[in-house]
Parts: structure tokens; sequence; C-alpha cells
């Protein structure tokens, strides 16, 4: 008969015992923040649907990056909006490009603070599409080329880490293989290994301008059905070289996180996608929920799940939170 003798609402009943027993922390070392770069100077322009992020130019960025770094968030995640697009995106893997010069001029100014680049092509070709597109389809290995290339040319302008986004088959190798060729084999991949083909990301199409113009991304991304698809998907990564592997989406993708942090051995970062950013803003905004409550449980829940890695909107908000 456990009760009365089990009760387990004693050691809920002080503040400072539950403190003792709590089994997740958060820290401002957990969290990864994503911005967005645009061309121009002294840009900073509002993103609509995500309220509290910007498009910024390179000086804006330099800017934010030391805000964050002072704060004590270790690493940026840096997506690009080039001034062209094409069929081929070149402006992906230009030495000119505009995350190239962006992360020269952050490492340049803001040292200490880890750059990580968020290497796919959706954002530089004009058809949004995350590869070579030909004949309507996305095609796999003409694709890894110009990812590895894009890799390189991040690492060569002195990023830190690099994190494919695109779900090629085979660009985990790809790019490991150019990096290692191009004298760079101590910059980590860390790559988006279950990227689930999701309605979450909206918001985020509208802030890098990278809707696909036809179709979706279904044939490459994950069906959000798949559970077992994703251990396969992440063990594929590894064997490929991959240091850190990414689950994508967060909040809906919990199960998912757990699975690939009980089977793996490399850390586990998971991204607090765009539409999961937006819809607590929006119900924020309505008055409806406390924002911040709501922000630290959803980022203490995805701890407890199991990522060692937090990619979120909420950083600078949710260190602030915790320095308190
Ligand atoms: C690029 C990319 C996307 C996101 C990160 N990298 C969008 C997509 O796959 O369509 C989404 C991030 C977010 O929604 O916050 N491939």
């Amino acid at each position: 008969m456990p009760f009365p003798v089990h009760r387990p609402r004693r050691l809920r009943s002080a503040d400072a015992i539950r403190k003792m027993v709590r089994e997740t922390h958060l820290t401002p070392d957990d969290f990864i923040y994503p911005v967005f770069v645009t061309p121009g100077k002294g840009v900073r322009k509002k993103i609509v649907s995500m309220p509290g992020c910007f498009q910024m130019s390179a000086d804006e960025i330099v800017k934010e990056a030391q805000k964050v770094h002072k704060l004590g968030i270790p690493a940026i995640i840096l997506f690009g909006i080039p001034e062209r697009k094409d069929e081929r995106g070149s402006e992906a893997y230009s030495p000119k490009g505009i995350v190239q010069k962006t992360v020269r001029a952050v490492k340049d100014k803001v040292p200490g603070l880890v750059v990580i680049t968020d290497v796919c092509m959706c954002e530089y070709t004009s058809h949004g599409h995350c590869g070579v597109v030909k004949e309507g389809r996305v095609l796999n290995d003409p694709t890894l080329e110009l990812l590895a290339r894009e890799a390189l040319s991040h690492a060569k302008a002195g990023a830190d880490i690099v994190a494919p986004s695109d779900m090629m088959d085979g660009r985990v190798a790809a790019i490991r293989d150019a990096l290692d060729a191009g004298g760079f084999d101590d910059v980590p991949i860390m790559s988006y290994a279950a990227k689930y083909a999701s309605a979450f990301y909206g918001p985020f199409r509208e802030a890098a301008e990278s809707t696909p113009a036809f179709g979706d991304r279904r044939s490459y991304q994950m069906d959000p059905a798949n559970r077992r698809e994703a251990i396969r998907e992440v063990a594929l990564d590894i064997e490929e070289g991959a240091d850190i592997v990414m689950v994508k989406p967060a909040m809906s993708y919990m199960d998912i996180i757990s699975d690939v942090k009980e089977t793996f051995e490399v850390p586990v970062a998971a991204y607090n996608v765009s539409g999961e950013y937006s819809m607590v803003k929006a119900a924020a905004k309505l008055g409806w929920i406390d924002e911040m409550k709501i922000v630290m449980e959803i980022l203490t829940s995805i701890k407890r799940a199991g990522a060692d890695l937090i990619l979120t909107y909420h950083a600078v908000d949710a260190v602030k939170e915790l320095n308190k």
C-alpha cells in the first residue's frame, strides 16, 4: 500500500526543496541563436510573422553578435538572404556571398562567439528548392557538389561549425570530404539529421524568402508520421561523419529527440522552429498565455526530452530570464 507512506508532494512543499530535486536545468550554454542576414548597411527589418526577429545587414549582425556574446549565449546560426537568386544558387558558394562576408565580419569583431552556418540551397535558388532542379524534380547527387562547395566556402570564411539542412542523401560525407581536402578537418558538422517536412517552417520562409516556387519539400524532408526512419537517418549521418545531429522541429517531435538521445552517443540538437515561436508570440499578444512562463516551459521540455543544444529564436529572452 504505497499511500500514505509515499507522498510525492513532500518534495514539492517548498521552493528550496523543489530546486534540490529538479532534474533539468537550462543554462545559456544550451542555446544557439538563429539570425538572418540581408544585403545593405544599417538594415534592421522586422519579420512580420516572427515578432522580435529581424532581417539584418552584416553590420547589424555584428552588433547583435556582440549583444548575444555578452549575454553568454555561445553560438549563432547564420541564414543568408542573397542579393540575387539563380537556378543553381551560385551566391551560396561564392566567396563574396552574403554569409561568407558576414562570417568574416563577426569572427573579426567577436572572435569568441561560435559562428555556425546553415548550409542549404533554398535561400539562393530562384525556384526555392534545396537542390538542383530538373524537369520539376530535385536531383540528389548533382546537389552534393554544390553543398560541399558551399560548406567549404563557409569554412574558408571562418565558420566554426557547418550545418547542412537540405536533407539530400550523402551530403554529410560529401561535405566532410570537401572540408578535409581543403584543410578544415577540425571544422565540425552539425547535420539536420532528422528534418521533417513540416508546416511549422512557414514563418521562416517569409524570414529567409525561401518558399518553394512550385510543389513542396516532401520528396526530401521526412514524413511527420515516421519515427523509426529518424533513427535510420541519424545513423547514416553519424556514419558519414556528423559530429552533432539535429532533430527538427522540436515541440511536436519530442519522441524523436528522446529516441535519438537514447540510441546514439553524439550530442543532440533540437530546432525550436519559426512556427513554434510565432504561435507563442501570437497567443501572448492576444493575452491568452504568459509568454515567458510558456517559453521557459517549452525550452525545459525540449532539454528534458534529450536535447543537448537548442536552436531557438527565444534564446535572448530566455537567457535574460535565466539571469534575473
Ligand atoms: C533551410 C532551412 C529551413 C529552416 C532551417 N533551414 C526551412 C525549410 O526547410 O523550408 C526552418 C527553420 C525554422 O522554421 O525556424 N532548408
